[in-house]
């Protein structure tokens, strides 16, 4: 995406860093007596899409808002590009944000609505035009917003934050409204614009949904850091099994055993699961014990099990939620099968070494 002139106020200085960091450290925030996010710390470095998940309520929304500046926090920070977003000068330029339930006026067509955002922000007219297209809404530039369905005005409002050419995109839920094809097109778009080496924050309850976007991951349930780190790791973290059906399971887990392969358990169907074999080890292995065998299938680490369990309340992880220094991304190991995974990387030391820096100006230096 080419980078765009602007004429508005603070457009070419700003105190920020250029990095297109997030850093959150710490963060909570109390409605009350609602903990509704404690202790959070994650870091999103730019070229990479960061999945922010976490169940209905668990935080994800007041977090990106005090990320925003719209929610003022109890205790903690969260900057981006090294500042808190009110002090960004012409923040436009550097984040574009699309929270829950944006507010269109119903009749205004969506390039009039884009124009009057583009006004404000000092967006120059032809910028309009090409969001639209960027969004796929240019047919639909003259029709009045309030007719829109659900996935236009997520389009109108992923447009609306794009004016700016921002460095950084920060999107709540949304895939929320889209219908498959225009998931995959989100998806197409928000890998192209980390590509780009940009910065995309986009949070989702469902870790399906953005399975295949995402690089990174910040899990949360309660307002508590469940695991924090990369996708893979999660996914390697669980282990496939083979399951086997074999006419005389005793006999086969006694061959396993000899074979040298430990974690062999039985499963609810009469099969036998070994964990860390190949299917063609265990092909070899029942030929050369003459064992019969009516099945052997490779059974794929299933993230989605992991996520609910990441964030289900008997997690055990709950019991220490609010702990000062809680090292997030480590929640208490579990024995076995689909135990949680190895712990995400720690963003204090890089905060650490990398202060912001004053005066280094240039957003949309990356674009
Ligand atoms: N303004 C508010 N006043 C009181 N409580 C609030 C307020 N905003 C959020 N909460 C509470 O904070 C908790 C976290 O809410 P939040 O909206 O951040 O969750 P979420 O992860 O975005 O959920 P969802 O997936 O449903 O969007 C909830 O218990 C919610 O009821
Ligand atoms: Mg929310």
């Amino acid at each position: 995406m080419p980078a765009i002139k602007f004429t508005g106020p603070g457009g070419a200085r700003m105190q920020h860093d250029g990095s297109g960091r997030i850093f959150v450290q710490n963060l909570s925030k109390h409605f009350g007596p609602v903990a509704a996010v404690q202790n959070l710390s994650f870091e999103v470095r730019p070229g990479s899409v960061t999945g922010f998940l976490g169940p209905n309520g668990a935080g994800k929304t007041t977090t990106l808002r005090m990320l925003l500046g719209l929610v003022t926090p109890s205790a903690g920070v969260a900057t981006i590009n090294g500042r808190p977003y009110q002090q960004l000068g012409n923040p436009a330029q550097v984040v574009g944000a699309v929270l829950e339930n944006e507010g269109f006026h119903p009749k205004r067509t969506a390039r009039n609505h884009l124009k009057v955002y583009a006004a404000a922000i000092g967006a120059p007219d032809n910028r309009v035009e090409e969001v639209l297209g960027l969004v796929g809404l240019s047919s639909a530039a003259d029709r009045r917003a309030g007719g829109f369905s659900l996935g236009m005005r997520q389009r109108l409002a992923l447009a609306t934050a794009l004016l700016g050419n921002p460095q950084v995109l920060v999107l709540d839920e949304p895939a929320n409204g889209l219908d498959p094809e225009g998931i995959v097109w989100l998806r197409n778009f928000l890998r192209a614009y980390a590509r780009e080496g940009r910065t995309v924050l986009v949070s989702s309850h469902l870790l399906s949904e953005v399975e295949q976007t995402i690089d990174q991951v910040v899990i949360i349930s309660h307002g508590v850091t469940r695991y924090y780190g990369p996708l893979d790791q999660l996914r390697s973290s669980q282990q496939s099994r083979v399951l086997v059906q074999a006419a005389d399971a005793n006999a086969l887990v006694k061959a396993l055993q000899e074979a040298g392969f430990t974690q062999v358990e039985p499963t609810p169907d009469g099969r036998v699961a070994v964990v860390g074999a190949t299917r063609q080890q265990i092909g070899d292995l029942v030929a050369k014990s003459g064992i019969a065998v009516y099945g052997i299938e490779e059974e794929r680490a299933d993230l989605e099990k992991l996520f609910f369990q990441l964030t289900s309340p008997q997690y055990p992880g709950a019991q220490y939620s609010g702990a000062p220094r809680q090292p997030y991304g480590q929640p208490p190991q579990q024995g076995g099968w689909g135990g949680p995974p190895p712990p995400g990387y720690p963003p204090q030391q890089q905060y650490q070494q990398a202060p912001p820096q004053q005066g280094h100006g240039g957003w949309g230096g990356q674009g």
